[in-house]
């Protein structure tokens, strides 16, 4: 039973890694700071990785690499996208909603890889735990990482950046009363 199930999240964390091979670039490109930007490459290479890792870890159960739409991984990325539709290129305030959305995207697989690494060990199969675990270690460095970019430079600016913005967003408002009001 427990294999079967363990199958599934196999499955699926399979597709949600490839699906963010395919996503990363994109993030990259939307980021506004250098640093960002190389977080996001230097993930999208640790992520080639986990992929490579999955399909090892199929080979060693016999099994060939197959991917199930992860709809949770599905969801997550989309709102990454639009996150990058709703904000302006340039801008702190992109960063600061990317590294949100990149969070959430490692926290979930952080949740699944910690949650496989204990199954594998419950079924015996100490190999593959501790090939999940260098896996589960690697997200948590991004989790970290990233939350330090958040802190020490991005958040900061964009809390001066917002209070640019409010002051000129109370313009356009003012200005498009004006002009409903004509
Ligand atoms: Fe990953
Ligand atoms: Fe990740």
């Amino acid at each position: 039973m427990l294999d079967k199930f363990f199958m599934d999240m196999l499955k699926d964390i399979y597709w949600a890694e490839k699906h963010l091979v395919e996503t990363l670039p994109g993030m990259q490109r939307a980021a506004t700071t250098d640093e960002l930007q190389e977080a996001f490459e230097d993930h999208l290479l640790a992520t080639q990785k986990h992929v490579s890792r999955l399909e090892k870890i199929f080979r060693k159960l016999g099994k060939e690499a197959q991917a199930k739409k992860c709809e949770a991984m599905a969801g997550l990325v989309e709102e990454a996208k639009s996150i990058i539709k709703e904000t302006k290129d340039g801008t702190m305030t992109r960063d600061v909603a990317l590294i949100i959305a990149a969070q959430k995207i490692e926290h979930y697989e952080i949740a699944t890889y910690g949650s496989m690494v204990q199954l594998a060990r419950t079924m015996d199969k100490e190999d593959i735990a501790t090939i999940l675990e260098q896996t589960l270690w690697e997200e948590e460095d991004t989790d970290q990482h990233l939350t330090q970019i958040a802190e020490s430079s991005v958040n900061p600016k964009a809390d001066l950046e917002g209070t640019e913005e409010e002051e000129n967003g109370q313009e356009t408002t003012m200005s498009s009363s004006a002009a409903a009001m004509s």
